[in-house]
């Protein structure tokens, strides 16, 4: 048995990039396409080729996920899509905490890990822990033949390529991406979705990549809008729905880099707390792409700028109602509202990168 590793030695290479993250995070296009595109046929959902079954996504109770850092942020936006899209039952673990705990689960449980190296300890224990329960167990990996990809029932591998930076940027775009394959799929086996919303839904994923090339255009202003953030010492992301679930990842990608402390706060939530945290020159970043509470998240908005916040709102392109209270405005193009996280990270990974750059530290 021999096992082929698709990984060149170009890919771990800067490539003229300054740093690896840039790199990577110039790589999302390709990435995502490539994670996607085996998985479609007749934009359907398609996992043949991974060989699951499709009575692997059926009579499902409910589902777990369970990963660490970036990965299992990108577990919060899969929960908010399969929760609010799909129906279901979903919650996030962080794989430190599930293995020394009690599961509950039972043999309808589906739970789901979610590993860029699949050799995080915690993520394996934890699966080893659930496979004791469940035979539902599902990794998404991004290194053939790791050891959570071999001990779980079944893998959907992503095909960012070697990930070098610290800080993830193409492993979690794509991660994301498999929970909307995924969440697609479970839609369709248990009869929530029709093939006619699937396929539309599919279609639009695939336009995904087409459109985060723009937002890539926007690097310099986005560079530009960091020097607001040079002497900050405390930062905060908010947003509602999916918004708030990208938010977190928003929020660790500045703290992990630039040393700026940051918290991703629900819109709704930052009033029963830590209001009094922002104070004049605060850089607060608003995500509004979430038009089924959008006022609401505009009417926060205004609060913190109340509070003399600088403001940096990311919404849709046409969305110029926003620049009446934000600061600035980063412009991401219209899509399903499921998918907006896919396009609003950018913007958030640019920001981290370049307030780190802005601050001297080392990316
Ligand atoms: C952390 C990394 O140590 O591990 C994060 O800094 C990563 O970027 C986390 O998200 C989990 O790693 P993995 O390989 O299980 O996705």
């Amino acid at each position: 048995d021999y096992l082929e590793v698709n990984w060149d030695v170009t890919a771990a290479q800067k490539d003229g990039y300054p740093h690896f993250m840039i790199k990577e995070i110039h790589e999302q296009p390709t990435a995502i396409t490539r994670t996607i595109t085996p998985r479609i046929k007749d934009s359907l959902p398609y996992f043949e080729d991974d060989n699951i079954p499709d009575s692997f996504f059926e009579d499902i109770s409910d589902i777990t996920v369970v990963a660490c850092g970036t990965a299992m942020y990108a577990g919060m936006v899969g929960k908010a899509l399969l929760k609010n899209k799909f129906g279901i039952p979903v919650s996030v673990e962080i794989a430190s905490e599930f293995r020394y705990e009690q599961p509950v689960l039972t043999d309808r449980s589906m739970v789901i890990f979610v590993s860029q190296s699949g050799e995080t300890i915690d993520t394996l224990e934890a699966l080893r822990l659930a496979n004791k329960y469940t035979k539902k167990t599902l990794s998404i990996v991004n290194v053939k033949g790791s050891t959570i990809a071999r001990e779980s029932n079944y893998v959907l591998y992503t095909h960012a390529g070697p990930e070098i930076a610290v800080a993830s940027t193409k492993a979690y775009t794509v991660q994301v991406a498999s929970f909307y394959l995924i969440g697609c799929k479970l839609g369709l086996v248990s009869g929530r979705m029709t093939k006619e919303e699937a396929k539309t839904f599919i279609e639009n994923l695939q336009e995904v990549p087409n459109l985060i090339e723009s937002v890539i255009t926007q690097a310099p202003e986005i560079e530009q809008l960091t020097k607001r953030m040079t002497n900050a010492t405390n930062a905060f992301y908010i947003g509602r729905g999916l918004d708030y679930a990208l938010s977190m990842e928003g929020a660790l990608k500045l703290k992990e880099i630039s040393y700026i402390h940051a918290e991703a706060y629900a819109a709704g939530e930052l009033k029963h707390g830590t209001l009094a945290l922002i104070v004049s020159g605060v850089p607060v970043i608003v995500l509004a792409t979430q038009m089924d509470v959008y006022d609401k998240t505009v009417s926060n908005l205004q609060e913190v700028k109340a509070r003399e916040a600088v403001v940096i709102a990311i919404g849709f392109e046409g969305d110029t109602s926003l620049e009446k209270y934000a600061d600035h405005v980063i412009y991401i193009p219209r899509t399903d509202k499921y998918l907006a996280p896919l396009m609003a990270v950018l913007p958030l990974q640019l920001l981290a990168y370049y307030a780190a750059l802005t601050r001297g530290c080392d990316v």
